[in-house]
């Protein structure tokens, strides 16, 4: 695992684009796990931009969410694809049929696990994966004690989830608490896992995820199994890191962390 400390949010988001940027430049046909909620909308910004700017081509990109609501519908404007077509593919050269999330609606949530899971191995797999954090550790949707084998599959949310992502939904009790999610299993056969968390507030759970233990309790530990993963956290975020010195000589001298400094 690599940390990397930004001063803002702003430049975490922006460090975070380039990096999956400069994974499609290198290998065309791509196929991008995404992430939603917050910290991602600067992520998704800077990536429209860099293709306004044609520094990336989404053409030959295929994406799969990590998660959705069950029961909203793709118009519903809190279901992970609405987000996704409003922050991202409505602003980028993608083709739209290449762009996955599991479907909320899915009357047989056993058979839409086992669909999603297919249209990830058919593609040839994710080639890189985004991750957020929750305040309860959770990626994607996988709360606390989600096995570390778990694939995609139903996950009711916790009230910890409910507290985060409520005040998107009017009146708050709408929210549904279950959801559809990649398994921490599923995530972790992704060949490159980037990691992007900001804010103090994720500063207890980040020191969490990153410097252990490994527990199924923040499923965000998880990441330290993965043989290719960078973390960017922003000063807020990374305030409770034990390592920090060691991380920051890392990102100064480490040859490929050259044109990134
Ligand atoms: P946030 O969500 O970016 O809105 O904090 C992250 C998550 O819950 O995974």
């Amino acid at each position: 695992m690599e940390v990397i400390i930004q001063p803002d949010a702003a430049a975490a988001a922006k460090m975070t684009a380039r990096l999956i940027a400069d994974a499609i430049n290198a290998k065309p046909q791509f196929n991008l796990g995404l992430a939603t909620g917050a910290t991602m909308e600067p992520v998704y910004a800077e990536l429209a931009a860099m293709n306004r700017r044609n520094e990336v081509d989404f053409s030959r990109v295929s994406t799969f969410n990590l998660d959705e609501y069950i029961g909203l519908p793709p118009e519903d404007k809190n279901s992970y694809r609405y987000y996704m077509n409003y922050h991202l593919f409505d602003k980028i050269n993608i083709d739209k049929k290449n762009t996955n999330l599991p479907d909320g609606m899915a009357a047989d949530e056993v058979a839409e696990g086992a669909r999603y899971e297919a249209a990830m191995k058919k593609a040839g797999g994710i080639d890189l994966q985004l991750l957020g954090i929750g305040s309860d550790g959770h990626i994607g949707f996988n709360e606390p004690l989600s096995s570390f084998a778990s694939r995609t599959r139903a996950k009711p949310l916790t009230p910890a989830t409910y507290r985060q992502n409520s005040v998107y939904f009017d009146p708050p009790e709408t929210m549904p608490m279950r959801a559809f999610t990649m398994g921490v299993g599923t995530i972790l056969d992704a060949k490159r896992i980037v990691m992007l968390i900001t804010g103090a507030k994720k500063a207890g759970i980040a020191a969490q995820a990153i410097e252990g233990p490994l527990t199924s309790m923040v499923t965000g530990s998880a990441i330290q199994l993965h043989p290719a993963v960078v973390v960017v956290l922003d000063e807020g975020a990374a305030a409770q890191l034990t390592m920090r010195e060691y991380y920051d000589w890392v990102f100064a001298h480490e040859p490929k962390w050259k044109n990134y400094r």
